[in-house]
């Protein structure tokens, strides 16, 4: 294998050699916790090394000692350091993502430590520098939980490399202890789930990646423990590796993953589906020319120049940080080119001639989106729009922040308030029913069931998937508006108990 250093392989190969001060601290946990004497240790991207020195002296237990790794500049320092310390360790300089690991590895059944730090890095970063450090089609075939991986848009190799290893190793009497993202833990725990794989215990002692890595990821050691105890896919997440508290557990209700077990428990009768439907803001991918300033009745670039359009198409805008700060009175407005997802926006050339030519003097900017769901589309097509779009009212909230409250949206000047694709809405025929169900939003019930479900490290964690779980009706009867609700939801022809009428009459 040819050595890889550079500032772009550093990306492309996730390469963070761990310190041996965090070396050491995971061995110590894994022995404080587990107690463990493992026949073998395997580190499947070990660099040079510092975590697989530190469990073989950890665990003297040990007798097959392996660590794959790509990069040969990285094991010939490694060799020395066996050489010079008389250690036992098997080194395999290859991909981890063309070998064979069944017939490389040949291990017996016995207690198994798989233990590392793989690489963080993305596939659509990967992409994006052109990098081919990932997995080889054919290479995941008939695993579980992999194609569901590898058919996402966007995974990290970290994820990937754990669900192979637990996929052929999970049986064994084995722990695998690893330092990935909080994110990508909680994505092996649903794929446990989803795939009915049981283990005794899952761990999560979040790190501190700055101190370490002098990167700002939330990131942790994660610990799944495999053995004939099997228990329903649950993990304990503590303070932090040096102050190993249990702060809370995660685990799982109906195939949803809940945060806190523990706050769930009073308000699980909550967790169904919304019947009013919850969708994301408007997605265009074109801030730039979609996005214009309001000032003193005039439309603004972000460069501060007159952009000289017709009213018609240009929505009161309100932003995520709009909404998260309470600023409901838009400063922006967005230019809204169809009513319906992929409608003919021809019509513009005629009716609004203006506006069609400022579209056609960006026409490159609309060409270079990169996203598949502009494919085959009129150029200038918008996503997320509907009737839905054009109700007087909305209650919204943003899924970036960390603050659960719901806001009203009022028309302004005759126009539904319209948000970006980082806000969740549902949209109202009327004031009274937008009342209503912001105070059944904002009540505390809401926010017990809300608080329980999101993961506050996520990029974005308030979602529409969590929000049409809560069962806004369960909500209204326990707060004695069941009336008003029924009345409401049933008229609303978003919602889908309009859609449910629909299909039966
Ligand atoms: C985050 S570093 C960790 C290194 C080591 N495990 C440690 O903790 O110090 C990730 C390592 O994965 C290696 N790597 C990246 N892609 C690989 C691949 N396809 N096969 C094997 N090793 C790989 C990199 O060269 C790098 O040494």
């Amino acid at each position: 294998m040819a050595s890889i250093n550079s500032s772009k392989n550093k990306i492309e190969f996730g390469d963070f050699q761990t310190p041996d001060e965090l070396a050491n601290l995971i061995c110590e946990v894994i022995q404080e916790k587990y107690n463990y004497s493992p026949d073998c240790i395997i580190e499947p991207t070990c660099g040079k090394g510092n975590i697989l020195v530190s469990a073989i002296k950890k665990f003297p237990s040990s007798k097959l000692n392996i660590g794959i790794e790509i990069n040969d500049e990285y094991l010939n320092e490694l060799n020395e350091k066996i050489q010079n310390e008389n250690l036992n360790i098997n080194l395999l300089n290859k991909d981890f993502f063309s070998i064979d690991l069944r017939n490389e590895l040949e291990i017996e059944n016995g207690k198994i430590l798989f233990i590392g730090n793989p690489p963080w890095v993305t596939n659509s970063i990967l992409g994006k520098i052109e990098s081919v450090n990932l997995p080889k089609k054919n290479n995941f075939k008939n695993f579980r939980g992999i194609e569901a991986i590898t058919g996402k848009s966007n995974f990290d190799l970290s994820e990937f490399i754990l669900i192979k290893l637990i996929d052929l190793f999970f049986n064994k009497n084995s722990i695998f202890a690893f330092l990935i993202k909080t994110s990508v833990a909680r994505k092996i725990l649903i794929s446990l789930e989803k795939n009915n794989i049981q283990l005794e215990t899952a761990e999560i002692f979040p790190i501190d990646s700055k101190k370490y890595f002098d990167v700002s990821v939330d990131a942790c050691l994660f610990i799944l423990k495999f053995s004939e105890i099997q228990n329903k896919v649950f993990c304990n997440i503590y303070e932090s590796i040096d102050k190993r508290i249990l702060t809370n557990k995660i685990g799982f209700f109906r195939e949803t993953i809940i945060q806190n077990t523990n706050t769930f428990l009073n308000v699980e009768k909550f967790l169904g589906t919304s019947e009013y439907v919850w969708r994301n803001g408007i997605k265009h991918d074109q801030a730039n020319v979609m996005e214009l300033n309001l000032k003193d009745n005039l439309f603004l670039n972000s460069r501060g120049e007159i952009i000289d359009i017709e009213k018609d198409l240009v929505f009161p805008l309100l932003k995520s940080s709009d909404l998260a700060k309470g600023n409901l009175s838009p400063r922006k407005g967005v230019i809204i080119t169809q009513k319906r997802i992929g409608e003919n926006t021809n019509y513009i050339k005629e009716s609004f001639p203006k506006t069609w030519n400022y579209l056609n003097a960006n026409k490159e900017s609309f060409m270079n989106r990169k996203s598949s769901i502009y494919k085959n589309k009129p150029l200038f097509s918008i996503f997320s729009i509907g009737d839905y779009s054009f109700y007087p009212y909305k209650i919204a909230i943003s899924g970036l922040y960390k603050n659960i409250k719901f806001n009203i949206l009022n028309p302004h000047l005759n126009k539904s308030i319209q948000v970006d694709d980082t806000c969740n809405f549902i949209s109202c025929k009327s004031l009274d029913e937008a009342e209503i169900l912001c105070k059944i939003l904002n009540s505390s019930i809401t926010n017990k069931i809300l608080s329980s479900l999101i993961f506050w490290d996520s990029k974005r964690p308030i979602t529409t998937e969590i929000l049409n779980k809560i069962d806004l009706k369960k909500i209204a009867k326990e707060l004695n508006y069941l009336t008003e609700y029924n009345s409401f939801v049933s008229n609303n022809p978003s919602s889908k108990v309009f859609e449910d009428n629909l299909v039966l009459f």
